[in-house]
């Protein structure tokens, strides 16, 4: 349902965003900007400025008093599965075993199209009420599965990049479609959702395996002839999939280089995982403006290695972070955060929460060429902004209480908090998550 903003909304808490990229590995840093027990101003949708608490708020604002909590842009998961929610926590497999038993039979669900829409409403409920405003998403291969991502996204005014997964071989009955019939379906929802209002299409690639090169080919031409359309798949997640994929692919002289091959290496690329990557990849990816959907919670879960966040950065590739429900376990970012730092830790590398929270908000933001839009509280910006509370329960508490610096105030939050600490998300400045109040 549209729902305008609230004209001249302020918020109190303390504002945290950054205003540049953090160097690796600093906990102090002149990107980060923090501005204790300030109003966030917003006007009709949009950010307008900040002013000092301390300072009168003219009484034309309506004012929401959040002192004492912490005030961010709403996170941007890069790569998340909506129907994979039906398969998080299931046990006992790595990638390739894991999609058959679990996740293939779980997505045939979604050719029916009310299953799709009850499906799209509950997903993207979730993601607001875990701190992500805005995502990038694969649906099922079944048309109505983005077609009801879509209106669910509309509805709630999100900025969401989906589209419908192209799969022509290597899966089950019900889960493939064709090159001629997927071609004429990813046109016609390019059609009627691309830019339509905060809505933008990716052509789905699931990952190489599942699609012929005549699939791949025909993807690298939606890409071509609709500009600005993103582009979004798997590459080099887990090893047995890398070897699958250079016996299927043997003219190609990397993973990475199969969707090269095809046209689909550009700007508007989010590559979910690059684990098992070179330094060629790397250069290519660089030069091809890229990015890596780093996806840590779910490389753990199902075993599919240390992601060399380090040489993604030394090469220049834009690094952001994502949930991969229902590979991954949790929608909160704050959680994929926290297995980040411990990734990084496992390849003997300290992550710094100011690069770990750049890479889910404005760092996301300017690798989906979307920096003007979301992932800053700059002014200008669109409000999608989230209340966190600083700690939840006895244990953050009292560390929160005895953190003096702000990255260590910070860094913990990071490593400790979860939706649970999450009090309220605006999406366009309109209220779209507000805790439930504690009972008496
Ligand atoms: N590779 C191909 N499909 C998938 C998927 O659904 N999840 C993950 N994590 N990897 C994949
Ligand atoms: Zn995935």
């Amino acid at each position: 349902m549209a729902v305008s903003p609230p004209s001249r909304l302020a918020l109190r808490g303390d504002l945290l965003d950054f205003t540049a990229a953090p160097v690796w590995g600093e906990t102090a840093s002149s990107a980060v900007r923090f501005r204790p027990d300030h109003w966030l101003l917003i006007d009709g949708g949009r950010i307008t400025g900040a002013q000092p608490a301390a300072e009168p708020l003219d009484p034309s604002w309506q004012a929401v008093d959040h002192r004492g909590r912490l005030i961010l842009p709403g996170f941007i998961d890069t790569h998340v599965h909506s129907p994979q929610l039906d398969v998080i926590a299931s046990h006992g497999t790595a990638l390739l075993d894991w999609l058959d038993t679990y996740t293939f039979p779980a997505e045939r669900r979604y050719a029916d199209p009310a299953e799709a829409e009850a499906g799209a409403a509950r997903f993207l409920d979730a993601l607001i009420a875990h701190g992500t405003t805005s995502a990038v998403v694969f649906a099922t291969v079944h048309k109505v599965s983005a077609d009801t991502l879509f209106a669910a996204g509309e509805a709630r005014g999100m900025r969401l990049i989906t589209g419908k997964v192209l799969m022509d071989r290597h899966a089950p009955d019900g889960l493939r479609d064709d090159v001629d019939q997927a071609e004429r379906d990813c046109t016609d929802l390019i059609t009627r959702w691309h830019g339509h209002g905060r809505l933008s299409y990716a052509v789905t690639v699931r990952f190489a395996p599942t699609s012929t090169p005549e699939q791949l080919a025909m993807a690298g031409r939606l890409c071509a002839t609709h500009p600005g359309v993103y582009m979004q798949t798997h590459v080099a997640e887990n090893q047995d999939e890398v070897r699958w994929v250079a016996e299927l692919f043997p003219e190609a002289r990397s993973y990475l280089d199969v969707y090269a091959r095809a046209g689909l290496l550009n700007a508007r690329g989010v590559f979910a995982h690059g684990i098992w990557l070179d330094d060629t990849d790397r250069a290519a990816l660089h030069a091809a403006g890229a990015q890596i959907a780093h996806s840590p919670s779910s490389n753990l879960f199902l075993g599919s290695g240390l992601f060399d966040w380090r040489a993604a950065e030394a090469a220049g590739v834009a690094v952001s972070v994502a949930s991969d429900v229902g590979g991954g376990t949790s929608l909160s970012i704050p959680r994929n955060l926290a297995d980040a730092y411990k990734v990084q830790a496992m390849r003997g590398e300290r992550l710094s929460a100011w690069t770990a929270l750049h890479a889910s908000t404005r760092g996301a933001a300017h690798a989906l060429g979307l920096g003007h839009e979301i992932g800053s509280l700059d002014a200008g910006a669109t409000a999608d902004v989230c209340v966190w509370d600083w700690a939840t329960g006895a244990v953050a508490e009292r560390r929160h209480s005895v953190a003096t610096a702000l990255h260590e105030q910070v860094f913990a939050w990071m490593t400790l908090a979860d939706d649970r600490n999450l009090a309220a998300a605006y999406i366009a400045g309109v209220p779209r998550f507000q805790r439930a109040p504690a009972p008496c």
